[in-house]
C-alpha cells in the first residue's frame, strides 16, 4: 500500500546524506523542499521531491495544499512512567517553597517513589499509556523513557517492565533507560554504597536477562549522586553493555560532563549550568548535549545556554523531560517554543534539535528524525501555515492537523 502526499507547501528536514546529527552553524539552515510530494509505502518513506516530478499514481493520494510536512518530534529524555502526580508540591512552590526544600522534607523524587512502590504494574502501565498516547497526539514519534522512581530493585524492575510493554504495544520507537541512581531512599541515608551495590547486583542482571534497557543514567547533583558514584555506575553498566545517557549540571557543576564524555556517554542532559571546560570536553566527543527547557520553565531555573553550545560548533538536542516533579508535560511543541523564546534558538535550530539531534540522542538516527528514504514514515502534517517559523512562534496554539506513525494515521 502506497500513500502519496501532494502539493505540500514545504517539506521540512529533508536529509539525503545520512547525516547522524546537525551541529553548530549548520543548524541555522533547515533543508526543505517547497511545493513538494512525499511517497510512503507501508511504514517507510519511499520517495520525495518537487511537484513537477510527482508520481502519477499511488494506492491513496492525500492533497495537503497549504500545509507542511515534517518528521515527528524525537523526545530523547522523559520519565513518563510514573504513578500519581505532585500537584501538591506545585502549590507548595507557588507559595514560596523551593524544589530543594520540598525534596529535603521527603517530597520530590522520594514522594514519587513511594507512590510508585504502592502502585501495581498493571495500574502503572494504565497511567503511563495515557501519557504516551497523549504525546503521540502532540506529534511525538519516538521517545526515550527512564526508570528511576522505583528506588528499590523490585520497583525499578516493575518500571522497566512497564516500559517494555509500551514498546511491545505501540508503533513508535521507544528506548528504555535504567536510571540507576535518582535519589537516595531514606533507609539508605547513611549507606549510599549499599544502595548502589543493590542496584548493580540485583537490577543489572535482570535487565540483561529480560532485555529491559539500552541506556544507563545517574542524577549527578549535589545532595544526590557524586561524580565518583556516576563513574561507578557507568562502569558497572558497561559490563552489561548499557550506554551512558545522564542527568548532569541541573543545579550545580560537579564535573559530571567531563566524566560522562570520558565514558562515551551518548548524551548529557540538563546542562542548565555550564562552564568553558564542559564545552571543551564536549567539543572532542560524540556526546549529544541535551536541553530540557520545559523543566527550566516549570521550576524557574536558568535555561541551558544554547547559544554558547551551538556557537562553539556543538550540536544540541531538545527533549521534554516529561516527569511529575520538574516538567509535567510532554508537549514538544511547547519545548520548541520555549527553546526559541527563552534560549534564543532560531526556528531552524530548534527543529533540528527536536528531530534529528533528538533521534541521535537515543540511537535512532538511522530510523527517524528526518525525511529520508528508508526511514520510518513518522510524520506531522501541519494545519495551513504561513511559514514553518509559526510552529515555535504561535506558542500554545495547536498547529498540527495529522500525525502518522509508521505510516498509520494516529490523529
Ligand atoms: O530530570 N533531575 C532529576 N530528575 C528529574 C526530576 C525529578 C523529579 O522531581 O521527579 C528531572 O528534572
Ligand atoms: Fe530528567
Amino acid at each position: 500500500m502506497t500513500t502519496l502526499f501532494k502539493n505540500i507547501k514545504e517539506l521540512l528536514q529533508v536529509q539525503t546524506k545520512g547525516k547522524p546529527f546537525v551541529a553548530g552553524v549548520e543548524m541555522k539552515t533547515l533543508p526543505t523542499i517547497k511545493d513538494a510530494y512525499l511517497l510512503i509505502r507501508e511504514d517507510k518513506i519511499m520517495d520525495f521531491g518537487v511537484m513537477k516530478d510527482c508520481p502519477k499514481t499511488a494506492d491513496r493520494v492525500v492533497d495537503v495544499t497549504g500545509k507542511m510536512i515534517l518528521p515527528t518530534w524525537c523526545d530523547s529524555h522523559t520519565h513518563l512512567v510514573y504513578a500519581g502526580n505532585r500537584e501538591g508540591e506545585f502549590v507548595d512552590r507557588i507559595q514560596g517553597m523551593s524544589y530543594a526544600e520540598i525534596a529535603a522534607k521527603g517530597g520530590g523524587i522520594l514522594n514519587s517513589a513511594q507512590k510508585l512502590q504502592e502502585t501495581s504494574e498493571e495500574a502503572l502501565y494504565e497511567q503511563s499509556r495515557v501519557r504516551l498516547e497523549e504525546i503521540m497526539q502532540l506529534g511525538t514519534g519516538a521517545v526515550e523513557i527512564k526508570s528511576g522512581y522505583g528506588l528499590t530493585p523490585a520497583a525499578e524492575i516493575k518500571m522497566l517492565r512497564v516500559i517494555k510493554r509500551l514498546q511491545e504495544n505501540y508503533p513508535l520507537p521507544i528506548k528504555a533507560t535504567f536510571l540507576a541512581a535518582h535519589a537516595l531512599p531514606t533507609d539508605y541515608k547513611t549507606n549510599k554504597a549499599g544502595f548502589l551495590d543493590q542496584m548493580i547486583q540485583e537490577v543489572l542482571p535482570v535487565i540483561t536477562e529480560e532485555k529491559l534497557a539500552t541506556y544507563i543514567d545517574v542524577f549527578c547533583e549535589e545532595g544526590y549522586f557524586s561524580v565518583a558514584d556516576l563513574e561507578r555506575l557507568l562502569e558497572a553498566g558497561k559490563k552489561y553493555k548499557l550506554v551512558p545517557k545522564v542527568h548532569v549540571n541541573q543545579f550545580t557543576i560537579l564535573g559530571g560532563v567531563k566524566a560522562s564524555v570520558a565514558h562515551q556517554a551518548l548524551s548529557v542532559d540538563h546542562l542548565e549550568m555550564l562552564n568553558a571546560g564542559d564545552i571543551t570536553a564536549l567539543q572532542d566527543s560524540q556526546t549529544m548535549p541535551t536541553a530540557l527547557p520545559a523543566c527550566s520553565f516549570f521550576l524557574g531555573i536558568p535555561y541551558t545556554p544554547a547559544r554558547s553550545l551551538i556557537d562553539a560548533g556543538l550540536p544540541l538536542a531538545l527533549a521534554s523531560d516529561y516527569n511529575p516533579g520538574s516538567a509535567p508535560s510532554g508537549n514538544m511543541n511547547f519545548v520548541l517554543s520555549t527553546a526559541c523564546i527563552k534560549m534564543k534558538m532560531t526556528p531552524e535550530e530548534a527543529i533540528h534539535a527536536a528531530t534529528l539531534n533528538g533521534a541521535y540522542a537515543m540511537g535512532l538516527e538511522t530510523e527517524v528524525g528526518s525525511i529520508s528514504i528508508g526511514k520510518q514514515a513518522n510524520l506531522i502534517v501541519t494545519k495551513p501555515l504561513h511559514s514553518y517559523g509559526v510552529l515555535p512562534y504561535a506558542f500554545g496554539s495547536d498547529t498540527i492537523e495529522h500525525v502518522y506513525i509508521a505510516g498509520k494515521k494516529q490523529r
